[in-house]
């Protein structure tokens, strides 16, 4: 799993006043809303007994370990245990680790790492989040895979006939044809031309004029974002997933999807259902994969043309492994503590 980027952990909306308990990189966090309304995120585990901090309560910004009532500031510090007398100071190691937060596109996002500020890879824009003809919506699925399936399953257009044939694949037509690869230094984009199914219901009405071909931009950003953007005769769907990695074999997938055509219809809960279904249709087969029986190395499995995307993916998260932006192994992701800013800064 890979250090030194933004995470987005949860939606906005998810995070309040009552401390909330979110895992990524195997290792559990609590998120809270302070009092100005910005959040905080510190890692878990309170250092004296291992209490869980988010079975806490909160008193002002600071939060109080259920187990023996130790408070936490913000960015980490220990500001009080309740057993000791007036007077006694507080340990200097008495500290939990905090990360530094931001808040946008809908989400609560922290950098999991130690990089000093300038050093950080950004966190990508999604331009619908501010543009009012778009309208978001936000699902989540938990599926038993390592993050790194769900993520290239996205951007995987060859498996749309077979996964998705009864939805918006076409099995009579299952080429992919040639594209090419806009790489930069956290993403990847391309357009693919795809063949949609024929319209059936409502979908009749809007195409009018089908097309034989709509152009699917599929995008990968790094460390574990993916995009999904069909632009259609009559406007845009996109999907942008964060694979958020729970542990080696499990992964909350968190979607927000944005349209700007029949938008009313989109927020009404439908479109959460719609898209559930077609997560549905590639968890069973995600869940299935076992790469590891293959007679290659994880990272060297076989690749035709139309897997460029994947190993583009693949080959820039080898240039990251071998700098040391890698944290824990492929056995044992959750045995390792991820660093943190704010204990670097600490003597
Ligand atoms: Fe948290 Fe004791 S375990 S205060
Ligand atoms: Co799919």
């Amino acid at each position: 799993m890979l250090k030194d980027f933004w995470y987005a952990l949860d939606f906005s909306h998810a995070v309040t006043r009552k401390p909330r308990k979110v895992t990524c990189l195997g290792q559990d966090f609590v998120l809270y809303r302070k009092r100005d309304g910005s959040v905080a995120c510190l890692s878990d585990l309170c250092v004296h007994r291992g209490g869980a901090l988010s079975m806490g309560t909160l008193v002002d910004d600071v939060i109080a370990c259920p187990y023996h009532g130790w408070q936490y500031a913000p960015d980490g510090a220990c500001v009080k245990i309740p057993a000791n007398p007036e007077g006694r100071g507080i340990p200097r190691k008495a500290r939990v680790d905090a990360y530094p937060v931001r808040e946008s596109y809908g989400m609560i996002w922290a950098f999991l790492g130690d990089l000093p500020e300038e050093e950080r890879p950004p966190i990508p824009h999604f331009p619908e989040h501010d543009d009012p003809s778009f309208r978001p919506v936000y699902f989540e699925m938990e599926i038993n895979a390592n993050y790194e399936r769900t993520f290239e399953n996205v951007v995987d257009a060859a498996h749309t006939p077979f996964v998705h044939g009864t939805a918006f694949g076409n099995p009579d037509k299952p080429e992919v044809p040639d594209f090419e690869v806009r790489q930069g230094k956290w993403h990847a984009e391309a357009d693919i031309l795809l063949s949609p199914p024929p319209a059936k219901g409502r979908w009749k009405r809007l195409y009018k004029d089908k097309p034989e071909q709509v152009v699917v931009t599929n995008a990968w950003y790094l460390p574990n974002i993916v995009k999904l953007h069909v632009r259609l005769p009559f406007g845009d769907l996109l999907l942008y997933d964060h694979n958020v990695p729970l542990s080696r074999d499990r992964t909350l997938v968190k979607i927000v999807g944005y349209r700007n055509f029949l938008t009313r219809k989109w927020a009404d809960g439908n479109a959460v259902k719609r898209i559930e279904k077609i997560f549905l249709q590639d968890k069973p087969v995600v869940e299935s994969q076992r790469p590891e029986l293959l007679p290659y190395d994880l990272s060297d499995e076989l690749h035709i043309r139309s897997d460029s995307l994947q190993v583009a993916y693949r080959r820039r998260r080898r240039e990251l492994i071998e700098a040391g932006w890698w944290i824990g192994d492929h056995e044992h992701p959750a045995a390792t503590v991820i660093p943190s800013p704010v204990r670097r800064e600490v003597p």
